[in-house]
């Protein structure tokens, strides 16, 4: 069990194993829900405004009302984080359409929303993935088409990382159409004759805090030569690096893919030089 024993659920503050929803929530029964991961170094939730804005946009593309403000939503993470005397951790938030009595495909009208938030510990990066980086495996995008929505329906991205985990990779990158999408729980970089190249946002991928954020680090503090397009798998295959990037992981160099070496074997100088660069803006926060 999480050191983090108090959850937020519909308004309550509750010890976790005294938290209950409706079987008929539609988030159990549909997964008809969003969430959101948050990252907190100190006491500062790391692009707050990010995120909300991108719970906002998932709740409004699948027409679940967003139960709170912005300043609302703040005051409840400030609170859940002092509740659980907690800092350097990640807030996981879920918003379900709520339960209306029943199970119908059919949206009912007047649902109340369910939220629940938690605090759970933030991985602390291995220091084997530092030295030799981790591996994935490449396998067809079997998701549907609105990937760019943080909702909670994971069974595909589920099972395609199962794929990876069986074959002791890290992550499953995702191919569609011959072209490079995103991981199973990430975003996807590859360096392509020194440029670090990433998919540009669209329905196929999830528009990634953290993504947004190494690109900023990358062009603007770095001055690296950064392209938003379309990378295909065959640019993969012969990238000098690969990097994931996802709110927990921070930023990961993937040194195998498919059982072949991706560069030399080790993680490259562009991983170093934005790892390195991520560290420093992380530390701002956590003095
Ligand atoms: C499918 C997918 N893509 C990308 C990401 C990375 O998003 P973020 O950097 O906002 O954590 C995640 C994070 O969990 C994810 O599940």
């Amino acid at each position: 069990m999480s050191e983090f024993n108090t959850v937020f659920l519909n308004g309550q503050w509750l010890p976790a194993d005294q938290a209950q929803i409706s079987v008929f929530d539609r988030g159990f029964l549909f997964g008809d829900g969003i969430y959101e991961v948050l990252p907190v170094y100190g006491h500062h939730l790391l692009r707050l405004d990010e995120h909300l804005s991108r719970l906002s946009n998932s709740l409004e593309e699948v027409g679940i009302r967003n139960p709170y403000s912005d300043n609302e939503w703040r005051e409840l993470f400030c609170n859940l984080l002092l509740q659980n005397n907690a800092e350097n951790c990640a807030i996981y938030l879920q918003v379900t359409r709520g339960s209306s009595g029943g199970r119908d495909h059919s949206i009912p009208t007047n649902i109340e929303p369910t939220v629940f938030a938690c605090v759970n510990p933030l991985p602390i990066l291995p220091e084997a993935v530092k030295e030799n980086g981790v591996s994935a495996i490449t396998r067809e995008d079997i998701r549907w088409h609105r990937c760019h929505i943080k909702a909670i329906t994971l069974l595909a991205n589920v099972l395609l990382k199962e794929e990876g985990t069986a074959e002791g990779c890290n992550e499953t990158l995702l191919v569609r159409d011959g072209k490079i999408s995103e991981g199973a729980s990430s975003n996807v970089f590859a360096v392509i004759n020194g440029t670090l190249v990433t998919p540009p946002k669209g329905p196929e991928l999830l528009p990634g805090i953290t993504r947004d954020l190494v690109l900023e680090l990358a062009e603007k503090q770095q001055g690296l030569s950064v392209e938003q397009r379309i990378l295909s798998a065959d640019e993969l295959n012969n990238a000098s690096e690969i990097l994931i990037t996802s709110s927990t992981r921070e930023l990961y160099p993937v040194t195998n893919l498919d059982g072949q070496a991706v560069g030399s074997g080790k993680p490259g100088p562009v991983w170093q030089q934005l790892f390195a660069a991520y560290q420093a803006y992380k530390a701002q926060f956590q003095l």
